[in-house]
């Protein structure tokens, strides 16, 4: 990692209140800023969190579900276990069919959450990492529209770009309030930005 950068991180304020705090990242927050605002989590939900590693959004979601929620993280990479019983993990792609089955029969019931803040390697190249991380997007809706219950809530990480008002319109197609926003905990200068669709409709044939 380059000095420059891990200098710049010691200074972030997020960075050194995930420390503090103990939460495994300072992305813990925007998860937290956002539910603070939009209420989309809820005592005794079951929620599934997509590109989960290292486990902040995991360590928010546990603390508002309480010992009678469940919750489920899923990443490409191995995530230190939890000490509690009613929090998993599954190592999985989510472009992958084999890691919706694994989630479908991981979950207790259907889901009341689904949360994604997978991120693809970035390239530096803007229109390469916007494509790439609408694709994630899309396939974090079709795991969300399998494994949501009727009414449930889904909340997922994008980047702005030209790409972004067909995903908008796909949410909108799927949930009846749709919200979009940009936590405080979310850096200025990156695109990322969050869109919330909230009450899943009845299924559209
Ligand atoms: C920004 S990090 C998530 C941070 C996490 N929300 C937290 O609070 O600790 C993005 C994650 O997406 C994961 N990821 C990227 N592509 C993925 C894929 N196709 N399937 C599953 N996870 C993926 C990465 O491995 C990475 O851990």
């Amino acid at each position: 990692m380059p000095k420059a950068w891990i200098r710049e991180r010691k200074k972030d304020y997020y960075y050194r209140k995930a420390k503090e705090e103990k939460y495994r990242s300072r992305a813990a927050y925007k998860l937290l800023q956002a539910v603070e605002k939009y209420h989309f989590i809820k005592y005794r939900d079951v929620v599934v969190d997509l590109g989960s590693a290292p486990g902040g959004w995991i360590k928010v979601a546990r603390k508002i579900v309480g010992s009678k929620g469940f919750v489920l993280g899923v990443d490409l990479k191995p995530i230190e276990p939890f000490p509690q019983d009613n929090v998993r993990t599954i190592i999985g792609d989510i472009n992958e069919p084999e890691t919706l089955r694994e989630i479908s029969n991981a979950l207790p019931k259907k889901a009341d959450v689904v949360v994604s803040d997978v991120s693809p390697n970035i390239s530096g190249i803007w229109e390469v990492d916007h494509a790439r991380q609408i694709d994630l997007a899309q396939q974090a809706l079709k795991i969300a529209l399998e494994t949501l219950k009727p009414r449930g809530n889904f909340f997922v990480k994008v980047f702005q770009g030209d790409l972004l008002d067909d995903f908008i319109k796909k949410v909108k197609k799927h949930f009846e309030v749709v919200r979009i926003m940009k936590p405080k905990a979310s850096r200025t200068k990156s695109s990322e930005i969050f869109i919330l669709g909230m009450h899943l409709k009845e299924a559209l044939d």
